[in-house]
Parts: structure tokens; sequence; C-alpha cells
């Protein structure tokens, strides 16, 4: 069962724009009347792709140019790379995101012993 969050007003979202929740970061578009929702972090050097320059649905990385389809994620002239991309639906007026449940973050004490008890276990 999809965890559908709420995230904008379907008739206030003009342009892609970032949205935040629960250790996701994703960029919120409308093309064509459908909502589209990709991971808001560019796979060069991680930018954000809000503020990026967006025609028929292709957004331009504002740090270095590379493009992305928003209806799939797909990076433009490499085939097979992409942007993770999340389910989207409207309604009553608002857009929603199917995002998965948040990683448990671990303190550091708790991964340093993760990793002696993996290195451990390996070795025996
Ligand atoms: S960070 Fe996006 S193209 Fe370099």
């Amino acid at each position: 069962m999809p965890n559908w969050t709420p995230t904008f007003r379907a008739d206030e979202l003009v342009a892609p724009r970032r949205f935040e929740d629960g250790g996701h970061a994703v960029l919120i578009a409308i093309i064509e009347g459908e909502p589209h929702a990709v991971a808001d972090s560019c796979l060069h050097k991680g930018t954000s792709l809000q503020g990026g320059v967006c025609k028929q649905g292709i957004i331009t990385c504002p740090s270095h140019w590379w493009r992305y389809d928003l209806r799939d994620g797909a990076l433009q002239g490499s085939s097979g790379v992409h942007l993770a991309t999340f389910p989207c639906r409207i309604v009553d007026g608002t857009i929603e995101v199917a995002l998965p449940d948040p990683t448990p973050s671990l303190s550091l004490r708790q991964q340093l012993l993760a990793h002696a008890r993996s290195g451990r276990s390996s070795d025996a």
C-alpha cells in the first residue's frame, strides 16, 4: 500500500518544484496535465534541479546543463540512465506522491558496531 503524501496544489504549481519529506527530496512537475515526481538530485553532482529551465517536460540542470525527461527521469543522451521516479496523482486538487518509507538512520556508534559485526561474521 503506497504511502501517499500531499505536496502542492496542482493549480499553484507553475514550474517544477522541490518537495522534501521523510529524508526524500523530489521534484514535482505537471506535464501536459499529468503530475510527475523524480528524485531531485542531479546524477552528475547532486545539485537540485529546481530552477532549471524546463521545456516540454525536459529540465536542464542549473549547474552543468545535464538534461532529464521529467516523465520518466531519463538522462537525455544516455540510454538506461535515469533519476528515480515516484508515483503521483491529483486528489481534490492536491498533488500526492507515493514515497517509500524513510530509511532509519543509524548513529555513528550503531554504524561502527554494524560494520565491526559484519567483519567478524565474514572472518568466521
Ligand atoms: S550537477 Fe547537474 S549537471 Fe552537474
